[in-house]
């Protein structure tokens, strides 16, 4: 950068519904850290999607003790639209991760509608090709079918997943 250039403002958010987060997510938790100054990652209170498996503090919890490790990572949560997030928390830029290409075809429109409602950009990171399969979806899925997951969560959330089920009886 120029001696001189305006000072360039990198607060990222990185909002989703993390239930729970995996290794993806984390993944782009690190590498969103190592560019931006500050990142937001922000857990949606309702994913419009499903009833969450994990309430919000849960949610967070884990988010927390996941990322203690990178002092410029702060979570949040919040309600609504993103959009009005963006702005309440005056972040610059939203950030997404993309697995494959049908990623892409949903986050087009999201990041044009964002954009339009709040002048905010979104930026890709492209997720690390090891992760490329893993969604929280599957990840229950295939925990509920008796399969191994510990390669695709951290351990906090596979504590978190063998309590859920021993509370619930099943996932
Ligand atoms: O982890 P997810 O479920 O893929 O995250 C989706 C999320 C939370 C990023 C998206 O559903 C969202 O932004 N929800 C907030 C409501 C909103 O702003 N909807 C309009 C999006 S253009």
């Amino acid at each position: 950068m120029h001696n001189g250039s305006p000072q360039k403002k990198s607060h990222a958010i990185y909002p989703g519904s993390f239930d729970p987060p995996t290794n993806g997510h984390l993944d782009v938790i690190a590498r969103s850290a190592s560019i931006f100054t500050t990142v937001t990652v922000a857990v949606v209170v309702n994913p419009q999607k499903r009833s969450p498996l994990f309430t919000l503090d849960e949610r967070e919890d884990m988010l927390r003790r996941c990322t203690s490790a990178h002092s410029n990572v702060r979570v949040a949560h919040f309600r609504g639209l993103l959009a009005d997030y963006v702005k309440e928390i005056d972040a610059d830029v939203i950030v997404k991760g993309l697995r494959v290409v049908s990623d892409f075809e949903n986050e087009m429109a999201f990041a044009h509608m964002n954009r339009s409602l709040s002048n905010v950009d979104t930026m890709f990171l492209m997720s690390d090709s090891a992760y490329s399969f893993v969604s929280s979806s599957l990840i229950k899925e295939v925990y509920l079918q008796g399969g191994d997951i510990a390669k695709y969560v951290p351990d906090v959330v596979l504590e978190y997943m063998h309590h859920k089920r021993q509370a619930q009886g099943r996932i």
